[in-house]
């Protein structure tokens, strides 16, 4: 057994920090053996050090200072689990400055400031690993980055938030409401008290961001993603899905057309027999193709303390051996300039529900104007009669800009007294 050592300073010490310092002590030795040294969590920077925690660490171990940590010249490795794009961007360059190398799960901070920080770990030839940023548990970064080097990726498909997907899955099984099945998710810890990052598609747009980037070699920004929510979802939607053979999913899907990114976050009707219809509850799973590899697909536990901390301590004992070896894992990959492309050109089908007049001639009215925009129907069936008559269209491939111009003028013809919803079907036709 090696009696080298190096010392990890953390900064943040909550759900995924706390137990990286649990990993890291309870599998102490296997991990000097992988590592060629022991690791010691030797400072922690928390917002509140008099608070206890259950953590294997003398009460000495922690501060309020971040900046203590990242100076300490004893400390070798920085790992930021703190979250947010400040302090924690402020703290990682401070550590590159200070010559150490930075593991992170900071999916926020990658997808809006990932060249900066990514730039700053190539100049000073420092590892920045983020494994744990994308699909916690699941190691999706690793082998996009490594693994799949010999491979030219086309197209990432995944379901990347566990509590939109948590939620979806009630409406489907139980028939919940959007806003009964958020309460429950809340209840049970699967939701933030403010559920908006993960319910309007912010942190599944940063995920895709980070994927779209790695899978195609060329820089996306949180903001270059399309962006949908789910509280726009009824019981109604998920219903009519199910009728139909499909499942409600909140996707995040990264494709390469023509070398451009087309990268977008979305609720959409996924056929029941699908592998990702499948994946239930708060778990992730992402599909990743290739003409050489097919398909792969990644599934597992997204989020959680535990899941992810395993993915931090990976990183950090690969940091480790790297620093021994004075060397330096595979660095930032965005070795090209593609552009993105506007949500406008992506073709897709869609399901369309319209509350409308309940007389003759209607129906060829809105195939009209379907019609007249290069918009194909493939199914339409009437639901209700009277004041309750509803039109279900879906429809074959079509321009999103087409079928957007269609729906516009949809809101305009006198039949149709309301849009109620619109779904994008993932399907292959
Ligand atoms: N939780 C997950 O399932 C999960 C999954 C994947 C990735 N991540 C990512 O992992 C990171 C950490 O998430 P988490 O769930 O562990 O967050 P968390 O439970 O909220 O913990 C944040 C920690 O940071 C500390 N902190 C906050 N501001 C600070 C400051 N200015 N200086 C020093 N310490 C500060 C907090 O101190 P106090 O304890 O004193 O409040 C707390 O210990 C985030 O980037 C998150 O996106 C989390």
């Amino acid at each position: 057994m090696t009696d080298r050592m190096l010392k990890v300073g953390l900064l943040g010490c909550g759900n995924v920090g706390a137990a990286v310092v649990r990993l890291l002590h309870d599998h102490r030795d296997d991990i000097a053996r992988r590592a060629g040294c022991r690791l010691e969590v030797a400072k922690v920077a928390v917002r509140d050090p008099a608070r206890p925690r259950d953590v294997p660490l003398d009460p000495s171990a922690f501060t309020a200072d971040a900046m203590e940590v990242v100076e300490d010249p004893d400390i070798d490795i920085v790992c930021e689990l703190i979250g947010g794009c400040e302090p924690a961007g402020s703290l990682i360059l401070a550590a590159f400055d200070r010559d150490k190398p930075v593991v992170t799960a900071n999916k926020e901070l990658l997808a809006t400031r990932g060249r900066e920080l990514l730039d700053a770990s190539d100049a000073k030839g420092l590892d920045l690993y983020f494994e744990a940023a994308v699909g916690g548990g699941i190691p999706l970064i690793r082998p996009l980055k490594e693994s799949l080097t010999g491979e030219r990726l086309t197209r990432v498909l995944g379901i990347v938030n566990g509590t939109t997907n948590y939620i979806l899955t009630r409406m489907s099984d139980e028939g919940m409401r959007f806003a009964d099945a958020l309460a429950e998710a809340q209840r049970l810890g699967y939701a933030e008290a403010d559920p908006t990052a993960d319910v309007d598609g912010h942190d599944a747009a940063a995920k895709c961001a980070i994927l779209a980037s790695i899978a195609f070699n060329a820089r996306v920004v949180g903001g270059d993603v399309y962006r949908e929510g789910i509280s726009g979802v009824t019981t109604e939607d998920v219903e009519f899905a199910r009728r139909l053979g499909y499942v409600v999913k909140l996707l995040a899907i990264a494709e390469l057309h023509d070398q451009r990114i087309a990268a977008r976050v979305h609720p959409a009707m996924i056929p029941a027999e699908h592998p990702l219809a499948a994946v239930r509850d708060a778990f992730n799973a992402v599909f990743v193709e290739g003409p050489n590899v097919g398909e792969l697909m990644f599934y597992g536990r997204g989020a959680g303390g535990e899941p992810t901390a395993t993915a931090v301590v990976g990183d950090v004992v690969t940091v480790a051996r790297n620093l021994l070896a004075g060397a330096r894992g595979v660095g930032c990959t965005c070795f090209h300039e593609r552009t993105i492309r506007p949500m406008a050109e992506m073709d897709g089908q869609y399901y369309i529900l319209l509350r409308v007049e309940d007389r003759p001639g209607v129906l060829a009215e809105i195939a009209g104007v379907f019609g007249r925009n290069q918009v194909s129907i493939k199914s339409v069936w009437q639901e209700g009669t009277g004041a309750d008559a509803q039109l279900v269209f879906i429809t074959h491939r079509a321009r999103e800009g087409a079928f957007q111009q269609a729906v516009s003028e949809l809101r305009a013809v006198k039949a149709v007294e309301e849009v109620r919803s619109i779904l994008r079907v993932e399907a292959e036709e």
